[in-house]
Protein backbone atom coordinates (compact mmCIF):
# COMPACT_ATOMS: atom_id res chain seq x y z
CA UNK A 1 0.00 0.00 0.00
CA UNK A 2 3.01 2.50 0.22
CA UNK A 3 4.01 1.53 -2.48
CA UNK A 4 0.83 2.21 -4.33
CA UNK A 5 0.81 5.59 -2.59
CA UNK A 6 4.19 6.72 -3.39
CA UNK A 7 3.99 6.00 -6.91
CA UNK A 8 0.75 7.95 -7.07
CA UNK A 9 2.91 10.85 -5.95
CA UNK A 10 6.01 10.33 -8.34
CA UNK A 11 3.41 10.46 -11.15
CA UNK A 12 1.71 13.55 -9.97
CA UNK A 13 2.62 16.87 -10.38
CA UNK A 14 6.34 17.95 -10.26
CA UNK A 15 5.52 20.40 -8.25
CA UNK A 16 5.11 18.51 -5.45
CA UNK A 17 8.51 17.14 -5.17
CA UNK A 18 8.84 18.83 -2.27
CA UNK A 19 6.11 16.56 -1.12
CA UNK A 20 7.40 13.44 -2.05
CA UNK A 21 11.21 14.55 -0.13
CA UNK A 22 8.81 15.24 2.62
CA UNK A 23 7.39 11.65 2.34
CA UNK A 24 10.63 9.81 2.03
CA UNK A 25 11.57 11.96 5.01
CA UNK A 26 8.84 10.51 7.01
CA UNK A 27 9.50 7.19 5.46
CA UNK A 28 12.69 7.31 6.93
CA UNK A 29 12.00 7.92 9.73
CA UNK A 30 9.44 5.59 10.63
CA UNK A 31 11.74 3.05 9.55
CA UNK A 32 14.13 4.53 12.00
CA UNK A 33 11.54 4.88 14.85
CA UNK A 34 10.69 0.67 13.60
CA UNK A 35 14.44 -0.03 13.97
CA UNK A 36 14.23 1.52 17.48
CA UNK A 37 11.23 0.00 17.99
CA UNK A 38 12.14 -3.77 16.65
CA UNK A 39 15.34 -4.01 18.60
CA UNK A 40 13.46 -2.80 21.77
CA UNK A 41 10.84 -5.47 21.19
CA UNK A 42 13.38 -8.27 20.80
CA UNK A 43 15.44 -6.86 23.92
CA UNK A 44 11.87 -7.12 25.57
CA UNK A 45 11.18 -11.18 23.75
CA UNK A 46 14.63 -11.79 25.17
CA UNK A 47 14.11 -10.77 27.95
CA UNK A 48 10.91 -12.63 28.98
CA UNK A 49 12.63 -15.68 27.41
CA UNK A 50 15.24 -15.28 30.03
CA UNK A 51 12.55 -15.03 32.47
CA UNK A 52 10.67 -18.15 31.45
CA UNK A 53 13.61 -20.21 30.61
CA UNK A 54 14.83 -19.36 34.37
CA UNK A 55 11.70 -19.97 35.33
CA UNK A 56 11.54 -23.80 33.72
CA UNK A 57 15.05 -24.42 35.33
CA UNK A 58 13.40 -23.64 38.26
CA UNK A 59 10.01 -25.87 37.87
CA UNK A 60 12.10 -28.62 36.78
CA UNK A 61 14.39 -28.62 39.47
CA UNK A 62 11.81 -28.41 41.86
CA UNK A 63 10.09 -31.18 40.13
CA UNK A 64 11.05 -33.66 42.47
CA UNK A 65 9.58 -32.44 45.44
CA UNK A 66 6.39 -34.18 45.01
CA UNK A 67 3.38 -31.67 45.78
CA UNK A 68 0.17 -33.16 46.45
CA UNK A 69 -2.09 -32.87 43.98
CA UNK A 70 -3.96 -29.71 43.83
CA UNK A 71 -1.51 -27.95 46.11
CA UNK A 72 0.79 -26.86 43.42
CA UNK A 73 -0.30 -22.82 43.51
CA UNK A 74 0.22 -22.56 47.22
CA UNK A 75 4.08 -21.33 48.54
CA UNK A 76 5.43 -25.16 50.00
CA UNK A 77 6.05 -23.92 53.49
CA UNK A 78 2.11 -23.40 54.07
CA UNK A 79 1.20 -26.40 53.13
CA UNK A 80 0.16 -28.88 55.77
CA UNK A 81 -0.20 -32.22 54.31
CA UNK A 82 -1.33 -34.03 56.86
CA UNK A 83 -3.84 -34.29 60.25
CA UNK A 84 -3.92 -36.19 63.51
CA UNK A 85 -6.80 -37.16 66.20
CA UNK A 86 -5.60 -35.14 68.91
CA UNK A 87 -7.85 -32.89 70.46
CA UNK A 88 -7.28 -29.20 70.91
CA UNK A 89 -8.19 -26.66 73.51
CA UNK A 90 -10.36 -23.59 72.43
CA UNK A 91 -8.03 -21.12 73.89
CA UNK A 92 -4.76 -21.25 75.67
CA UNK A 93 -2.47 -23.47 73.96
CA UNK A 94 0.44 -21.93 72.99
CA UNK A 95 0.58 -22.39 69.69
CA UNK A 96 3.90 -20.43 68.76
CA UNK A 97 6.34 -22.16 71.30
CA UNK A 98 4.73 -25.97 70.96
CA UNK A 99 6.84 -28.72 71.54
CA UNK A 100 6.90 -31.16 68.57
CA UNK A 101 4.32 -33.87 69.23
CA UNK A 102 5.84 -37.57 71.03
CA UNK A 103 5.45 -40.23 68.39
CA UNK A 104 1.79 -41.52 68.93
CA UNK A 105 -0.28 -44.37 67.64
CA UNK A 106 -3.58 -45.14 66.91
CA UNK A 107 -6.25 -47.74 68.33
CA UNK A 108 -9.11 -47.78 66.41
CA UNK A 109 -12.11 -50.26 67.18
CA UNK A 110 -15.33 -51.08 65.95
CA UNK A 111 -17.97 -50.61 68.41
CA UNK A 112 -21.32 -51.82 69.80
CA UNK A 113 -23.04 -51.08 72.89
CA UNK A 114 -23.29 -54.49 74.20
CA UNK A 115 -19.81 -55.16 74.15
CA UNK A 116 -19.24 -52.21 75.65
CA UNK A 117 -17.21 -53.73 78.67
CA UNK A 118 -14.92 -55.54 76.83
CA UNK A 119 -14.00 -52.37 74.99
CA UNK A 120 -14.01 -50.43 77.85
CA UNK A 121 -10.93 -52.98 79.03
CA UNK A 122 -9.21 -53.03 75.90
CA UNK A 123 -9.18 -49.04 76.29
CA UNK A 124 -7.60 -49.02 79.77
CA UNK A 125 -4.76 -50.74 78.64
CA UNK A 126 -3.94 -48.20 76.04
CA UNK A 127 -2.26 -45.09 78.00
CA UNK A 128 -3.21 -41.69 76.66
CA UNK A 129 0.20 -40.70 75.79
CA UNK A 130 0.86 -43.10 73.51
CA UNK A 131 -2.80 -44.19 71.95
CA UNK A 132 -4.88 -42.04 70.46
CA UNK A 133 -8.13 -43.93 70.53
CA UNK A 134 -11.25 -43.74 67.77
CA UNK A 135 -14.50 -45.48 67.90
CA UNK A 136 -16.32 -46.78 65.27
CA UNK A 137 -19.84 -47.02 66.93
CA UNK A 138 -22.16 -49.09 64.13
CA UNK A 139 -25.04 -49.39 66.28
CA UNK A 140 -25.30 -45.31 66.59
CA UNK A 141 -25.23 -45.72 70.19
CA UNK A 142 -22.79 -43.17 71.76
CA UNK A 143 -24.09 -41.66 74.67
CA UNK A 144 -24.85 -43.94 76.89
CA UNK A 145 -20.78 -45.06 76.67
CA UNK A 146 -20.31 -41.87 78.34
CA UNK A 147 -20.61 -43.86 81.88
CA UNK A 148 -16.54 -44.83 81.62
CA UNK A 149 -13.85 -42.41 82.76
CA UNK A 150 -12.05 -42.76 79.08
CA UNK A 151 -15.82 -41.33 77.09
CA UNK A 152 -14.31 -37.92 76.36
CA UNK A 153 -10.46 -39.03 75.36
CA UNK A 154 -11.70 -40.69 72.57
CA UNK A 155 -13.24 -39.55 69.34
CA UNK A 156 -16.46 -40.83 68.08
CA UNK A 157 -17.84 -41.96 64.71
CA UNK A 158 -21.02 -43.49 64.36
CA UNK A 159 -22.90 -44.87 61.36
CA UNK A 160 -25.60 -47.57 61.64
CA UNK A 161 -24.72 -50.76 60.55
CA UNK A 162 -21.25 -50.41 58.77
CA UNK A 163 -18.46 -52.78 59.22
CA UNK A 164 -14.79 -51.87 60.70
CA UNK A 165 -13.47 -51.22 57.06
CA UNK A 166 -15.91 -49.26 56.07
CA UNK A 167 -15.26 -46.70 58.39
CA UNK A 168 -11.70 -47.27 57.98
CA UNK A 169 -11.82 -46.50 54.74
CA UNK A 170 -13.51 -43.20 55.17
CA UNK A 171 -12.58 -42.16 58.72
CA UNK A 172 -8.57 -43.66 58.42
CA UNK A 173 -7.08 -41.84 55.58
CA UNK A 174 -3.51 -42.19 55.16
CA UNK A 175 -2.93 -38.13 55.10
CA UNK A 176 -5.06 -38.26 57.69
CA UNK A 177 -3.45 -40.96 60.03
CA UNK A 178 0.55 -40.17 58.91
CA UNK A 179 1.59 -39.22 62.44
CA UNK A 180 0.91 -42.30 63.91
CA UNK A 181 3.52 -44.63 64.04
CA UNK A 182 1.65 -47.46 64.25
CA UNK A 183 -2.31 -48.07 63.47
CA UNK A 184 -4.40 -50.91 65.85
CA UNK A 185 -7.24 -51.58 63.55
CA UNK A 186 -9.31 -53.77 66.25
CA UNK A 187 -12.31 -55.82 66.45
CA UNK A 188 -14.09 -55.13 69.96
CA UNK A 189 -14.48 -59.11 70.96
CA UNK A 190 -10.57 -59.33 72.40
CA UNK A 191 -9.82 -59.71 75.89
CA UNK A 192 -6.42 -57.96 76.78
CA UNK A 193 -4.90 -59.55 80.24
CA UNK A 194 -1.90 -60.55 78.46
CA UNK A 195 -1.57 -57.66 76.32
CA UNK A 196 0.54 -54.87 77.16
CA UNK A 197 0.73 -52.44 73.77
CA UNK A 198 3.58 -50.21 74.73
CA UNK A 199 5.44 -53.53 74.98
CA UNK A 200 3.88 -54.78 71.97
CA UNK A 201 5.18 -51.40 69.85
CA UNK A 202 8.36 -52.36 71.38
CA UNK A 203 8.59 -55.56 70.08
CA UNK A 204 7.42 -54.62 66.62
CA UNK A 205 10.26 -51.83 66.34
CA UNK A 206 12.85 -54.53 67.64
CA UNK A 207 11.56 -57.25 64.87
CA UNK A 208 10.70 -54.75 61.75
CA UNK A 209 7.64 -55.87 62.01
CA UNK A 210 5.67 -54.05 59.45
CA UNK A 211 1.93 -55.69 59.40
CA UNK A 212 1.72 -58.00 62.67
CA UNK A 213 -0.86 -59.19 65.27
CA UNK A 214 -0.88 -60.09 68.17
CA UNK A 215 -0.96 -64.23 69.15
CA UNK A 216 -4.38 -65.88 70.01
CA UNK A 217 -4.27 -67.49 73.22
CA UNK A 218 -4.85 -71.14 71.91
CA UNK A 219 -7.06 -72.56 74.76
CA UNK A 220 -9.27 -69.67 75.41
CA UNK A 221 -9.96 -68.45 72.00
CA UNK A 222 -11.84 -69.38 68.93
CA UNK A 223 -8.74 -69.91 66.68
CA UNK A 224 -9.68 -70.06 63.09
CA UNK A 225 -6.47 -70.14 61.47
CA UNK A 226 -3.48 -72.06 62.89
CA UNK A 227 -0.45 -69.68 61.88
CA UNK A 228 -2.35 -66.58 64.79
CA UNK A 229 -2.29 -69.42 67.50
CA UNK A 230 0.32 -68.04 70.39
CA UNK A 231 3.42 -70.39 70.92
CA UNK A 232 4.61 -70.66 74.64
CA UNK A 233 7.78 -69.03 75.25
CA UNK A 234 8.23 -67.03 71.27
CA UNK A 235 8.59 -63.58 71.02
CA UNK A 236 7.73 -63.46 67.60
CA UNK A 237 6.36 -65.66 64.70
CA UNK A 238 5.87 -65.82 61.20
CA UNK A 239 5.00 -69.03 60.21
CA UNK A 240 4.24 -72.02 60.92
CA UNK A 241 4.32 -75.69 59.79
CA UNK A 242 1.71 -78.66 58.85
CA UNK A 243 3.38 -81.75 57.87
CA UNK A 244 0.30 -83.72 57.02
CA UNK A 245 -3.42 -83.63 55.69
CA UNK A 246 -4.09 -80.62 53.54
CA UNK A 247 -2.51 -77.03 53.15
CA UNK A 248 0.81 -78.26 54.00
CA UNK A 249 3.73 -75.88 55.05
CA UNK A 250 7.27 -76.54 55.45
CA UNK A 251 10.47 -74.26 55.98
CA UNK A 252 10.22 -73.31 52.52
CA UNK A 253 6.94 -72.33 52.39
CA UNK A 254 6.72 -68.69 50.81
CA UNK A 255 3.17 -67.64 51.43
CA UNK A 256 -0.24 -67.47 52.95
CA UNK A 257 -1.55 -69.77 54.40
CA UNK A 258 1.89 -70.51 55.70
CA UNK A 259 3.48 -67.27 56.05
CA UNK A 260 3.21 -63.27 55.16
CA UNK A 261 -0.03 -62.76 56.50
CA UNK A 262 -2.23 -62.31 59.34
CA UNK A 263 -6.16 -61.95 60.48
CA UNK A 264 -8.36 -59.00 59.71
CA UNK A 265 -9.67 -59.28 63.75
CA UNK A 266 -6.51 -57.57 65.13
CA UNK A 267 -3.99 -56.26 62.54
CA UNK A 268 -1.79 -53.27 63.79
CA UNK A 269 -0.32 -51.59 60.61
CA UNK A 270 2.96 -49.45 60.64
CA UNK A 271 2.18 -45.83 59.11
CA UNK A 272 3.34 -47.31 55.55
CA UNK A 273 1.82 -50.68 55.96
CA UNK A 274 -1.13 -49.11 56.43
CA UNK A 275 -1.31 -46.43 53.48
CA UNK A 276 -0.62 -49.45 51.20
CA UNK A 277 -3.38 -51.24 52.74
CA UNK A 278 -5.94 -48.38 52.69
CA UNK A 279 -5.30 -48.30 48.69
CA UNK A 280 -6.32 -51.93 48.71
CA UNK A 281 -9.26 -51.47 51.08
CA UNK A 282 -12.29 -51.58 48.33
CA UNK A 283 -15.02 -49.09 48.90
CA UNK A 284 -17.84 -51.32 48.37
CA UNK A 285 -16.42 -54.61 49.68
CA UNK A 286 -16.98 -53.62 53.35
CA UNK A 287 -15.77 -57.11 54.86
CA UNK A 288 -13.05 -57.16 53.65
CA UNK A 289 -12.83 -60.81 53.12
CA UNK A 290 -9.84 -61.82 50.86
CA UNK A 291 -7.96 -58.74 51.93
CA UNK A 292 -5.99 -60.56 54.60
CA UNK A 293 -4.45 -62.64 52.06
CA UNK A 294 -2.70 -59.60 49.94
CA UNK A 295 -1.78 -57.89 53.32
CA UNK A 296 1.68 -59.19 52.19
CA UNK A 297 1.89 -56.68 48.98
CA UNK A 298 2.03 -54.23 51.42
CA UNK A 299 5.02 -55.28 54.05
CA UNK A 300 7.00 -52.75 52.78
CA UNK A 301 9.16 -55.59 52.02
CA UNK A 302 9.57 -59.25 52.11
CA UNK A 303 6.23 -60.55 53.55
CA UNK A 304 8.27 -63.44 55.36
CA UNK A 305 10.39 -60.99 57.53
CA UNK A 306 7.81 -57.93 57.73
CA UNK A 307 4.65 -59.66 58.79
CA UNK A 308 4.16 -61.74 61.84
CA UNK A 309 2.67 -62.71 64.95
CA UNK A 310 3.26 -61.71 68.54
CA UNK A 311 3.65 -64.33 70.87
CA UNK A 312 5.19 -62.39 73.85
CA UNK A 313 1.88 -59.84 74.09
CA UNK A 314 -1.30 -61.68 73.21
CA UNK A 315 -4.91 -62.08 73.34
CA UNK A 316 -7.79 -63.79 73.45
CA UNK A 317 -10.57 -63.88 70.80
CA UNK A 318 -13.62 -64.23 72.60
CA UNK A 319 -15.34 -64.90 69.79
CA UNK A 320 -18.85 -62.87 70.76
CA UNK A 321 -21.63 -61.97 68.28
CA UNK A 322 -20.50 -58.31 66.92
CA UNK A 323 -21.57 -56.74 63.63
CA UNK A 324 -21.58 -59.46 60.90
CA UNK A 325 -18.23 -60.93 62.92
CA UNK A 326 -16.92 -60.14 59.64
CA UNK A 327 -13.36 -61.99 60.49
CA UNK A 328 -14.89 -65.02 61.09
CA UNK A 329 -14.15 -67.11 58.60
CA UNK A 330 -15.06 -70.59 60.53
CA UNK A 331 -18.33 -69.30 61.88
CA UNK A 332 -19.15 -72.64 64.40
CA UNK A 333 -22.46 -73.60 64.80
CA UNK A 334 -21.42 -72.87 68.65
CA UNK A 335 -21.17 -69.35 67.84
CA UNK A 336 -24.40 -69.33 65.97
CA UNK A 337 -26.60 -70.47 68.92
CA UNK A 338 -24.81 -68.53 71.65
CA UNK A 339 -26.99 -66.47 73.30
CA UNK A 340 -25.78 -62.45 73.86
CA UNK A 341 -26.72 -62.29 77.73
CA UNK A 342 -25.57 -58.89 77.57
CA UNK A 343 -27.96 -57.83 74.75
CA UNK A 344 -29.53 -54.37 75.98
CA UNK A 345 -32.65 -54.17 73.67
CA UNK A 346 -33.75 -57.80 74.60
CA UNK A 347 -33.70 -58.21 70.75
CA UNK A 348 -33.37 -61.98 69.54
CA UNK A 349 -29.66 -63.03 68.78
CA UNK A 350 -29.21 -61.92 65.27
CA UNK A 351 -28.59 -65.66 63.97
CA UNK A 352 -30.17 -65.00 60.56
CA UNK A 353 -28.63 -61.56 59.84
CA UNK A 354 -24.54 -63.60 60.52
CA UNK A 355 -25.48 -66.16 58.53
CA UNK A 356 -26.18 -63.67 55.51
CA UNK A 357 -23.38 -61.19 56.71
CA UNK A 358 -21.32 -64.54 56.04
CA UNK A 359 -22.64 -65.01 52.58
CA UNK A 360 -22.33 -61.89 51.53
CA UNK A 361 -18.63 -61.69 52.80
CA UNK A 362 -18.09 -64.99 50.84
CA UNK A 363 -19.42 -62.99 47.45
CA UNK A 364 -17.78 -59.75 48.41
CA UNK A 365 -14.17 -62.23 48.74
CA UNK A 366 -15.12 -63.80 44.92
CA UNK A 367 -15.73 -59.85 43.55
CA UNK A 368 -12.03 -58.88 45.36
CA UNK A 369 -10.21 -62.30 44.10
CA UNK A 370 -11.46 -61.80 40.39
CA UNK A 371 -10.60 -57.55 40.82
CA UNK A 372 -6.97 -58.65 41.63
CA UNK A 373 -6.61 -61.50 38.90
CA UNK A 374 -7.87 -58.15 36.65
CA UNK A 375 -5.70 -55.56 38.09
CA UNK A 376 -2.65 -57.69 37.87
CA UNK A 377 -3.36 -58.35 34.29
CA UNK A 378 -4.07 -54.85 33.04
CA UNK A 379 -1.47 -53.32 34.65
CA UNK A 380 1.27 -53.79 32.70
CA UNK A 381 4.34 -52.10 34.47
CA UNK A 382 2.92 -53.60 37.73
CA UNK A 383 5.44 -56.89 38.95
CA UNK A 384 4.28 -59.55 40.58
CA UNK A 385 7.07 -59.98 43.77
CA UNK A 386 4.66 -63.22 44.91
CA UNK A 387 4.40 -65.36 41.56
C1 LIG B 1 -29.34 -52.11 61.07
O1 LIG B 1 -29.41 -53.48 61.35
C2 LIG B 1 -30.49 -53.85 62.18
C3 LIG B 1 -30.36 -55.30 62.49
O2 LIG B 1 -30.07 -56.03 61.37
C4 LIG B 1 -31.80 -53.53 61.46
O3 LIG B 1 -32.88 -53.84 62.28
C5 LIG B 1 -31.82 -52.05 61.12
O4 LIG B 1 -32.97 -51.75 60.35
C6 LIG B 1 -30.58 -51.64 60.36
N1 LIG B 1 -30.56 -50.21 60.22
C7 LIG B 1 -30.21 -49.60 59.12
C8 LIG B 1 -30.25 -48.11 59.14
O5 LIG B 1 -29.85 -50.20 58.14
C1 LIG C 1 9.80 -77.73 50.34
O1 LIG C 1 10.17 -78.61 51.34
C2 LIG C 1 9.48 -79.86 51.31
C3 LIG C 1 9.86 -80.67 52.52
O2 LIG C 1 11.14 -80.38 52.96
C4 LIG C 1 9.77 -80.58 49.99
O3 LIG C 1 9.05 -81.80 49.93
C5 LIG C 1 9.35 -79.67 48.86
O4 LIG C 1 9.69 -80.26 47.63
C6 LIG C 1 10.01 -78.33 48.97
N1 LIG C 1 9.45 -77.46 47.95
C7 LIG C 1 10.19 -76.64 47.22
C8 LIG C 1 9.47 -75.81 46.23
O5 LIG C 1 11.41 -76.59 47.34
Amino acid sequence: MIKAFASNFILSDSKNRLRIYTFFAAVFLGAGVYFIASEFITKEIFRWEVFYSARNVKSSTCKNQCRPPGSESLPEGIISKTSNFEFQPLWGSSLQNKKPKASKNLLAVAVGIKQRHVVSRIIEKFPPDDFDVILFHYDGVVDEWREFSWYSRALHVSALNQTKWWFAKRFLHPDIVAEYNYIFLWDEDLGVEYFDPKRYVSILKEEGLEISQPALDPVKSKVHQPLTARKTGSKVHRRFYNFKGAGRCYANSTGPPCTGWVEMMAPVFSRAGWRCTWYMIQNDLIHAWGLDRQLGYCAQGDRTKKVGVVDAEYIVHLGLPTLGASHDNALSSNALSKKDSSNLDGSEPQVDNRVKVRMQSSLEMQIFKDRWADATKTDRCWIDPYP
